[in-house]
């Protein structure tokens, strides 16, 4: 079954309205899951950021923070997994949804180091919403991140965990493949309410945000978060 869900994102000054359709179905969905509507939020926060960028997100799905980037003013790309012609398609349907004429959809598989990744122009921001769900995919996706960190040093993955259990982490491959992590607090971007752009949170998982980045000098005064960060997340 298909719906159509509106979301709402607002500040002071200016509002912003999309609509992302998703397959609710049993044996396979394609669902707005939490991590979703706080990664867009965040990025409706920090939209001033994103002027002009060039944005892509992974393991897209329904896309909404993808979709939210393009409509602050972004140039986009969202991606899926190869494989998965149903995300693919998801994607599609929900930029034209939203009028997005300018986005592009590819097929980008964690882990494979394909043509497609290879030819990707530099990035900005990659965009990763609720991609650490089956800790065999872990490291692919850092394999991922870092492959396209390597066009552009300066690139940050903003990214949203749903915390499913204990025994996953993520620490040691942050390390092995030379990543700096901050935890940023929900509250810093309006993301800790029952309701975000109209999306009800109040029984949903935790949810993390964190903003992980290569290379980035540690100075003092700087929030870089390692060992908070890590014993928080991934006890
Ligand atoms: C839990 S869903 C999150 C979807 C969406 N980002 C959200 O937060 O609502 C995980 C997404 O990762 C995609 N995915 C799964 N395995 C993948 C892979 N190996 N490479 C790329 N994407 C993958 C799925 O198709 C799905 O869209």
């Amino acid at each position: 079954m298909k719906t159509c869900k509106k979301f709402s994102f607002q500040d002071q000054d200016e509002h912003l309205e999309v609509t992302i359709e998703e397959t609710i179905q049993q044996d396979y969905g394609l669902y707005i899951w939490p991590s979703a509507p706080v990664l867009a939020q965040y990025v409706w926060h920090n939209r001033q950021k994103l002027q002009s960028k060039s944005v892509l997100e992974i393991g897209a799905g329904t896309s909404l923070p993808g979709i939210v980037a393009a409509r602050c003013g972004a140039n986009v790309i969202l991606s899926d997994s190869q494989q998965l012609v149903d995300a693919l398609d998801a994607c599609n349907t929900n930029l034209k949804l939203n009028n997005i004429d300018n986005g592009v959809v590819l097929g980008i598989t964690w882990g494979q180091i394909s043509s497609t990744l290879l030819e990707l122009p530099a990035m900005d921001i990659i965009l990763g919403s609720d991609c650490f769900y089956d800790s065999q995919d872990f490291e692919d996706i850092l394999v991922t991140v870092h492959a396209i960190m390597q066009q552009n040093p300066n690139c940050q993955f903003w990214t949203t965990y749903q915390q499913r259990s204990c025994n996953r982490t993520i620490e040691h491959l942050l390390r092995k493949w030379d990543f700096k992590c901050q935890l940023v607090p929900l509250q810093s971007f309006h993301a800790d309410g029952s309701d975000i752009a109209g999306f009800g949170m109040l029984n949903s998982p935790t949810v993390e945000m964190l903003k992980i980045t290569m290379h980035i000098p540690i100075r003092n005064g700087d929030n870089y978060v390692t060992d908070y960060f890590l014993t928080r997340l991934l006890v």
